[in-house]
């Protein structure tokens, strides 16, 4: 009804998408099927938490060959998330899914960079790329492939971290990200919902590595000296409601309302979209269908993600 075509109309910015995660099944056979790679598994999988999705996301991932795959896969997330009216989004992809099985850096990002090209050209929408890294693979492993994404630092706007938490805490990357801090990149990690010490990984992304963005993070209503903080420095919180209905019983939709109202620039956005369960307006959708916010505050979560996004400040006054 009124506020479904509202939602839909607005004009938008992601910051919380990551590329891998917007394979759609039809997609993966499609690559397998011309790469005349095996179907990596089942086309339901059942996923109940961040570790479960990850079994699945990762060996899903062996459909993705050729350079041409990447910029594929990239263009149609692009041409989705056009169609819902968003008009600038930062995407995350994860270069040593790929490295690790055989697949080279330079294959993956040109296919990456040419969507992004393409489909500023093409479909008026803008793009950057941050790169994650994965954390639970070696801090070595993470220093290597920062090293090597400096060929490509022209094409990057930022590093972030993700994967699975369980016991891979900020700290274990201090020195990868002190390092791509002086190389220009900015900065943001993954602190997922509920997770094993959220509370303190949160801190450290704050308070020891001097993040600029944390992605998740509602878990910082914990500590109100935190919340405080993350207000103060304008630190921006990139939520995904529907991830987090699956990572998370009952979801995240009351916290997400409450940072909004203390004055954090928190945002929302889909996570990995056909993993759970949809694009940008299908999350905004939820998350009002379960909550009281206002028409004003629906477009607040829209300005914070234009003010909290990493386009630059004369293009971002733009869509201002
Ligand atoms: N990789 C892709 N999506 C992720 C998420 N929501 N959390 C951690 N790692 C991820
Ligand atoms: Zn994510």
């Amino acid at each position: 009804e009124a506020t479904a075509a509202f939602i839909a109309g607005m004009p938008k910015a992601e910051l919380h998408v990551h590329l891998e995660g917007t394979l759609e099944p039809v997609q993966r056979l499609e690559f397998a099927e011309r790469n005349g790679v095996a179907l990596p598994q089942d086309d339901v999988a059942v996923y109940t938490d961040l570790t479960s999705f990850l079994a699945s996301y990762y060996p899903n991932m062996t459909v993705l060959q050729t350079e041409r795959d990447f910029f594929d896969l990239a263009f149609a997330y692009l041409t989705k998330a056009a169609g819902q009216n968003v008009r600038h989004t930062e995407m995350f992809f994860d270069p040593q899914a790929h490295t690790s099985r055989g697949i080279a850096f330079a294959t993956v990002i040109a296919g990456y960079h040419e969507a992004v090209v393409r489909a500023e050209r093409e479909l008026d929408i803008s793009a950057q790329l941050i790169m994650c890294i994965l954390r639970d693979h070696s801090a070595e492993s993470a220093m290597d492939t920062l090293a090597e994404s400096l060929h490509y630092k022209h094409w990057i706007v930022g590093i972030g971290l993700d994967s699975d938490e369980r016991d891979n805490p900020p700290s274990k990357f201090a020195r990868v990200f002190a390092r791509a801090r002086e190389e220009g990149y900015l900065l943001t990690m993954h602190c997922d919902v509920d997770q094993p010490n959220s509370i303190e990984h949160i801190r450290q992304a704050i308070e020891d590595i001097g993040v600029d963005r944390i992605d998740h993070g509602t878990n910082i209503l914990e500590d109100p000296r935190l919340v405080a903080l993350a207000r103060d420095r304008g630190i921006g919180l990139t939520s995904c409601p529907l991830s987090n209905a699956v990572v998370s019983d009952g979801g995240k939709a009351p916290e997400i309302v409450e940072l909004l109202r203390a004055g954090v620039k928190i945002t929302v956005n889909s996570d990995d979209p056909p993993y759970f369960g949809g694009y940008v307006t299908d999350n905004l959708l939820a998350l009002a269908a379960v909550t009281d916010l206002s028409r004003d505050e629906l477009v607040l979560l829209q300005r914070n993600a234009f003010e909290i996004s990493w386009i630059s400040s004369v293009d971002r006054d733009a869509h201002l």
